[in-house]
């Protein structure tokens, strides 16, 4: 049926940016905190009403990836009560690197498909409880972070049902690189989880650890203190290393960042045997200097709604 709604309005959009953890990836899934922010590439679904529901992708979805995001669709039709629409995505975020691409798809399209059931304004609660249904599909037992990162923008420090805002004293300027090929998320995961089962002690210390660093992150944010932000970043990198979650490509493009004068540089996201690695700089010029070496591109991180 269609809604009223949708028949004044014709064609509608909705939006979600990107994501960059920079600290506690992977020990978030275990219930300690992670700071992440929001980036200034998105993903963008746009839609029309239909007489059968339909879905084009972006470009690099194929296979598994995409018989997950029809299903995720499905999913999220359901939970909205949208009538069937034609949707598109199109995406100016690297897609499948660790830059929140499903999360932000995710959250595009519950603020898509609430707006044709006849809600404009979907409270972040509706948005996020569809997006964590979808990100269950693409990725099996997901923390939550990136999700409700792309939804509620900025920076955050998130945690298992704890989720709170961090205001920075300077503006974050990052360049992103692109390293090797990446495997799924969730198969990085549940391979972290299989080394934890095993030996659960030492591990367990190196992800406390990582904890620590992130509760320092957030407070150096907050005091403006970037130099300390960046040897942070570069000891979680360490650690993530020491959890086997890093690899060749990943540690070159993070020695090839550091050369070209990052403060600090680590993988974001699940990392694996490639995917992205972030650069922290001092001003959005050195990260422009720096990123005509690196060819990967420049953003602010925590700025963006
Ligand atoms: C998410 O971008 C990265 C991981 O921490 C997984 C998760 O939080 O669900 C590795």
């Amino acid at each position: 049926m269609q809604t009223p709604l949708l028949e004044a309005s014709g064609p509608i959009e909705a939006s979600a940016p990107g994501k960059i953890i920079l600290l506690g990836e992977h020990a978030v899934v275990y219930g300690y905190p992670a700071l992440a922010g929001t980036i200034d590439r998105r993903i963008i679904a746009r839609g029309r009403l239909s007489n059968i529901a339909r879905l084009t992708t972006p470009k690099g979805i194929s296979g598994a990836s995409l018989a997950a995001l029809r299903r995720a669709f499905a999913i999220a039709l359901e939970a909205t009560h949208s009538p069937p629409l034609t949707m598109t995505l199109h995406s100016s975020l690297p897609v499948g690197v660790g830059l929140g691409s499903s999360g932000a798809m995710s959250v595009a399209v519950a603020r898509l498909l609430w707006k044709a059931a006849g809600n404009p304004a979907p409270t972040s609660a509706k948005v996020e409880a569809v997006a964590m249904a979808m990100e269950c599909v693409f990725h099996g037992t997901p923390s939550g972070l990136d999700h409700t990162t792309c939804a509620r923008g900025g920076l955050l420090l998130f945690q298992r049902n704890l989720v709170r805002r961090v205001s920075t004293l300077e503006p974050l300027w990052l360049v992103v690189a692109l390293a090797g090929t990446r495997e799924p998320t969730h198969e990085v995961v549940s391979a972290l989880r299989k080394r934890r089962g095993n030996w659960p002690r030492r591990y367990e210390r190196i992800i406390r650890e990582i904890a620590a660093l992130v509760r320092e992150g957030a407070q150096a944010v907050r005091n403006g203190e970037l130099r300390t932000l960046g040897d942070l970043m570069n000891m979680n990198q360490g650690l993530l290393a020491a959890l086997g979650v890093s690899s060749a490509p990943i540690e070159n493009a993070v020695f090839r960042l550091r050369d070209a004068g990052a403060i600090g540089a680590k993988l974001t996201g699940a990392g694996g045997a490639g995917g992205a690695v972030v650069g922290l700089f001092a001003t959005r010029e050195e990260a422009t200097k720096a990123n005509r070496r690196i060819r990967g591109f420049v953003t602010e991180v925590g700025s963006i709604a």
